[in-house]
């Protein structure tokens, strides 16, 4: 299995490797890989003549210094994950320098207002890294599909946004969600959780599904309140946000509008593990 961690090796390797007819499939992802990214390698490689993964905990979509030195590095065991999937897999984990070039920080992007919401509210920057790196990734790879996981929804439609409005020739294709058996959201910082806290976290998704009951009859505010009270009976939680939004525009669902699609949106800190999850309504 091959192995870069120098964008100047990939791009040369892709160079000989690229006919006329070849797709490039692309996950980018920052490592610690979970089912949820093996399903995304597998639609991938359904899908194209190469599929590309990079491992890359990109350090400016981070703004909280404790998260970025915690989130977890496991590269032999992504390695191993990975060429058990399939050895044809390409693997870009380049360090910090060879991406940043010395100057690590990030260019400033306009979602057209995508930004402003939920994790952009509470997470100042973070959209700002996520555009930067996924744009270097992308003129390195020069992917014909790109994949995400609609876990972070917010993220996949800036992606889009930036694809759109930079006029990138990437297909982004959003995967669904990947679940542990309790529900609970599948999340490489899953890792840091107890196996008390994992199966308490239940909650988080349990929440959305009594929230996409109750949104064929009850408004997005009643839904709201009910959300935040029924977390400061949780002691283990503490709610950072849930909002229902709608899905392209992310702004907050006021009235709703039969001809508009909404999502339920939660950010949960557990013992200062920040999870977030999504539920489509309509
Ligand atoms: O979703 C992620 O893991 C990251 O935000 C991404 C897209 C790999 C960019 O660093």
């Amino acid at each position: 299995m091959l192995i870069f961690d120098r964008q100047v090796a990939l791009k040369e390797h892709l160079k000989s490797i690229s006919y006329p007819k070849t797709t490039i499939g692309f996950v980018p992802t920052m490592g610690a890989l979970h089912q949820g990214h093996l399903s995304l390698l597998q639609e991938s490689l359904q899908n194209n003549t190469i599929t590309i993964i990079s491992i890359f905990v990109n350090p400016t979509q981070f703004n909280n210094n404790e998260d970025l030195a915690k989130y977890p590095r496991t590269l032999e065991s992504d390695v191993q994950k990975i060429k058990s999937l399939n050895e044809s897999i390409l693997v870009f984990a380049p360090k910090v320098d060879d991406i940043y070039e010395g100057k690590t920080i990030s260019e400033h992007f306009d979602f057209d207002g995508l930004e402003n919401q939920m994790e952009g509210a509470f997470r100042p920057g973070h959209f700002d890294g996520v555009g930067t790196i996924v744009k270097r990734l992308f003129e390195i790879i020069q992917p014909t599909n790109a994949y995400f996981g609609e876990k972070d929804f917010q993220q996949l439609q800036i992606v889009r946004k930036m694809v759109e409005k930079e006029q990138l020739p990437v297909n982004v294709v959003g995967c669904h969600i990947f679940r542990e058996s309790n529900g609970l959201a599948m999340s490489s910082r899953n890792e840091r959780l107890s196996a008390h806290e994992k199966q308490k976290s239940a909650i988080i998704y349990q929440t959305l599904l009594d929230a996409k009951a109750k949104f064929g009859t009850k408004s997005a505010e009643n839904i709201k309140e009910w959300v935040a009270n029924k977390f400061e009976r949780e002691t283990d939680f503490k709610l950072e946000y849930f909002q229902i939004a709608d899905e392209a525009t992310l702004l907050p669902c006021l009235r709703k509008s039969k001809n508009r699609k909404y999502r339920a949106f939660i950010a949960v800190f557990v013992n200062n593990i920040r999870l977030i999850d999504t539920i489509s309504l309509n």
